[in-house]
């Protein structure tokens, strides 16, 4: 398997190492390494002589890119404006408090990765989240991490069944 530098590498000469290319060079890092690590942007950085912050701008602007693993399930909270006006912004810092993640993270024991994105057009319902592709509608900071807690629920109840 390539070292990290070898990747990069490969990355920055596909694009002649054009850091007006930065976004496609982070898409193809992250088809990579299916996220973005803090390693790999470091070398990427490095390589095209840019910031460090520029590329961490880029990457948690982009709803698309993800800085953590894939969690085995994704959560979706939408921040648009009918959403964050009907309170997405208490339900996210409910999740981010109780499960100790950040949006464009995954938890530590990667039951979820957490995005926040923009109008998932369901506004009539805000604010709306979505868990692997469900959606749920008009969700309050309670009601959100009832959701969540029922995969913890869920994700125990496989484990047991898997050791009897
Ligand atoms: S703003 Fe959230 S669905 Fe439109």
């Amino acid at each position: 398997m390539p070292e990290d530098s070898e990747i990069i590498e490969q990355i920055v000469d596909r694009y002649d190492g054009d850091d007006g290319m930065l976004i496609p060079m982070m898409q193809d890092l992250q088809a990579e390494s299916g996220y973005l690590p803090a390693d790999q942007l470091r070398c990427l950085g490095r390589h095209l002589r840019l910031p460090l912050s520029r590329l961490y701008a880029v990457a948690t602007f982009y709803s698309s890119f993800r800085l953590a693993p894939k969690g085995a399930h994704e959560v979706t909270l939408c921040m648009g404006t009918v959403c964050y006006l009907k309170g997405s912004a208490s339900i996210s810092e409910a999740i981010t408090r109780e499960f100790q993640v950040e949006p464009g993270g995954t938890t530590r024991d990667r039951l979820f990765s957490f995005q926040a994105v923009n109008c998932m057009g369901a506004c009539a319902v805000a604010p709306v989240m979505t868990v692997d592709g469900k959606y749920y509608n008009g969700v309050s900071p309670a009601s959100a991490l009832e959701i969540l807690y029922g995969l913890t629920k869920e994700h125990v109840t496989a484990d047991k069944e898997e050791q009897t």
